[in-house]
């Protein structure tokens, strides 16, 4: 039996992997919380991992305000750089595979078709680029790693402290009178945690280590996601697109980041299905929760 720990075991992704690998007699699950290990603290991670001695680890905590990272880079850099390079080190000292979960932002968003793990990746924001030093810090430190590029997460579990992802944001915006305006010329595969978790489960089942795409099928613009939240969910609020121009982010996004998924369907892995289909499941598990 393969011990596995995950740390950031209580956000989206994290809730979701916890599930998955709960179900899987194959693992002995070790789960990890903000509570019992500081990624951004070396002895915290050393102490944490060091005494379970897993023989994966599942890294899905990370400093995930995108707007906020841009005036204080210090916390972006400190967790998912840093801390990400701690955790990648310790593995390796373990002998411990690493998976590190990174994401579409890498990605500048000129190139206008589905990008492949071959494509040089050109951050525009803070974030994304304290995420592309996690990789590389990952890829430096721990030979046996995982990098896993996914996107626009969302999931039924994760952080309680205010709405946890664009689908609450919006849920949470209906409820007031006033009107939503949503960016619709920035294209991206909204992504269930649930379905991620599962093509992990999948990946890490191989010992086929590099950098891997892995989103649900399809794309949309976030202002298309907004849409099919409503029509999903029934409400009815004044809803409209709005050009990233107008609507004015701290940090810049990539206008187009959807994933080519090839290299992983080509281990044997189902693609994903259409990101449609992922949200009417989402609705279904979130009225049941
Ligand atoms: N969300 C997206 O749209 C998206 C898109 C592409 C890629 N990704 C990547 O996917 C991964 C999972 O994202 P997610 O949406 O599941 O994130 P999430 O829901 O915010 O969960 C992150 C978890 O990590 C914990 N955490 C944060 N800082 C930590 C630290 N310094 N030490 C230990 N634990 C810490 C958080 O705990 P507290 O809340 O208690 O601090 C939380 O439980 C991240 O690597 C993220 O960069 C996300």
């Amino acid at each position: 039996m393969k011990k596995i720990a995950i740390i950031g075991s209580s956000g989206q992704l994290g809730t979701d992997l916890s599930r998955e690998l709960g179900q899987r007699d194959a693992y002995e699950l070790h789960t990890l919380d903000h509570g019992d290990i500081e990624c951004a603290d070396r002895q915290s991670v050393e102490k944490a991992l060091f005494s379970i001695a897993p023989d994966i680890v599942l890294n899905c905590a990370a400093f995930v305000r995108v707007d906020e990272s841009e005036d204080d880079p210090d916390s972006a850099f400190r967790v998912n750089a840093l801390g990400a390079g701690y955790v990648a080190r310790a593995c390796s000292e373990i002998d411990a595979a690493a998976v590190y979960i990174s994401t579409d932002y890498v990605f500048d968003g000129t190139r206008g078709t589905p990008y492949s793990e071959e494509d040089p990746p050109n951050p525009l924001n803070v974030y994304a680029i304290s995420k592309l030093a996690g990789e590389f810090l990952v890829r430096n430190f721990c030979k046996s790693h995982f990098i896993v590029r996914s996107s626009g997460l969302y999931g039924t579990g994760g952080n309680q402290k205010g709405p946890a992802n664009f689908i609450e944001t919006m849920l949470s915006l209906a409820k007031n009178e006033s009107p939503i305006r949503v960016v619709d010329d920035q294209i991206l595969t909204p992504t269930f945690t649930k379905d991620l978790a599962r093509a992990i489960v999948g990946l890490i089942d191989t010992d086929a280590y590099g950098t891997y795409h892995v989103t649900n099928s399809g794309q949309c613009s976030w202002y298309e996601f907004g849409k099919a939240v409503f029509e999903i969910s029934g409400l009815k609020p004044d809803y409209g697109p709005v050009s990233s121009k107008e609507y004015g982010t701290k940090a810049l996004r990539p206008s187009y980041s959807a994933l080519d998924n090839s290299r992983v369907h080509q281990l044997g892995i189902a693609p994903l299905r259409g990101w449609r289909d992922a949200l009417a499941q989402f609705f279904e598990l979130r009225s049941r929760a």
